[in-house]
């Protein structure tokens, strides 16, 4: 399918971002870099916009090497990828973000972006001062929501300015231009939106297990209710390994990284260890549902990340929330240009969704 130019400013609209750079006009962005800075791996795609076609140019991801600045790695990152685009988009998640989903007595957008510079703290954990924070109206009600024709639903997003300028800066040094400061949590949304077209206004949750946190988001037909950034992810369960077996850090990886054959012992805490996180999973389900009480069911799960490779977790995750888990293919619906290695392309899916996100950003 090609994508229109309609549905790209309709993926804006719902994007929480805080936009550093609004002077160049739309027709200039012709192609531009999505940069994923995980905290176990970083993963950059270079899309262009030719015409209705998104065009993925180029793809590159690389584990993080300990003990190696930051900075470097992604300057070594950029050269190697030969990107033609110096704009450059990345993504927060985890503590330094606040997402809040709240609801306001019905007002127009002036009174309301002026009320909220000063409402704003009471939501947050942060002093406004400490952070830049945004927020998207949502035009019309929820079916769920249970509010009235008087309020209006908002999502609050607020990051820490020290992490948005580390951005800056590590967007500087790697010789780019950052234009946009996104959410991975909105990046995921984005990215699953684009390439899954037949899904549109379902009820389903989208989560990206990673190396420190994992992202939750819940749409409700459609549309973002819900979202947590979990605190267990890939490096929480290898670092359980070390210490429950007593074993170094590359063995524990390994463990990890195994196909089936871990042994009882292993297979055990690997068990317990899951449980935790997927415990967090079904409590913030059960949150979202007693908040929501008219909230449409979540139909199925969508999994991305690449602690979701991990060989159990899917079918724990679908036990734990008897509920159909998938993965999805963040490239389905754009072209895939002859300077991208198919082959490879495949086995870096799980990493994709954040960095694509991010790229196909208007
Ligand atoms: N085949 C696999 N089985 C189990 N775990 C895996 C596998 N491949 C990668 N992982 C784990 O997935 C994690 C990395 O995933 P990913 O690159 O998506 O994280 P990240 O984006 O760097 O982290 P974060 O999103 O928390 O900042 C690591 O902890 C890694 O050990
Ligand atoms: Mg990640």
């Amino acid at each position: 399918m090609k994508i229109q130019i309609q549905k790209l400013s309709a993926l804006a609209s719902k994007s929480l971002s805080f936009l550093l750079d609004q002077s160049a006009p739309e027709n200039q962005v012709k192609r531009q870099i999505g940069l994923n800075i995980g905290r176990s791996s970083l993963t950059a795609c270079e899309v262009s916009f030719n015409g209705e076609q998104l065009i993925l140019e180029r793809v590159i991801h690389k584990e993080l090497i300990k003990n190696k600045p930051l900075e470097n790695q992604i300057k070594d990152l950029v050269q190697e990828a030969k990107f033609e685009s110096k704009q450059v988009n990345a993504s927060l998640k985890g503590q330094g973000i606040v997402v809040r989903f709240l609801s306001f007595p019905k007002m127009n957008r002036a009174d309301f972006a002026s009320s909220i510079q000063f409402e704003a703290e009471k939501y947050l954990p942060f002093t406004i001062s400490e952070v830049v924070i945004d927020y998207h109206i949502f035009e019309s009600p929820t079916v769920g929501g249970g509010e009235s024709a008087d309020t209006m639903q908002v999502i609050l997003v607020a990051a820490r300015k020290t992490d948005v300028n580390k951005l800056i800066e590590l967007a500087q040094a790697a010789e780019l231009k950052l234009k946009a400061v996104d959410l991975d949590l909105s990046a995921l949304v984005n990215a699953f939106e684009h390439s899954n077209p037949e899904l549109k206004g379902r009820s389903l949750a989208l989560i990206d297990f990673g190396a420190v946190d994992s992202t939750l988001a819940i749409l409700e037909k459609g549309r973002l209710a819900f979202s947590r950034d979990i605190a267990f992810g890939g490096h929480d369960l290898a670092e359980i390994l070390r210490r429950k077996l007593n074993i170094s850090e590359e063995e524990a990886f390994k463990i990890e990284h195994g196909p089936q054959a871990a042994h009882a012992d292993q297979l055990i805490v690997i068990q317990e260890s899951l449980e935790r996180l997927l415990h967090e999973v079904k409590s913030s389900f059960n949150y979202y549902y007693n908040q929501n009480q008219n909230a449409s069911a979540v139909e199925t799960v969508y999994v991305s990340g690449g602690f979701s490779q991990l060989s159990m977790l899917k079918e724990a995750l679908e036990k734990q929330i008897e509920l159909p888990v998938k993965t999805w293919d963040p490239t389905s619906q754009l072209t895939i240009k002859d300077t991208v290695d198919k082959e490879a392309l495949k086995a870096l899916i799980p990493y994709l969704p954040v960095s694509i996100g991010l790229a196909i950003r208007p």
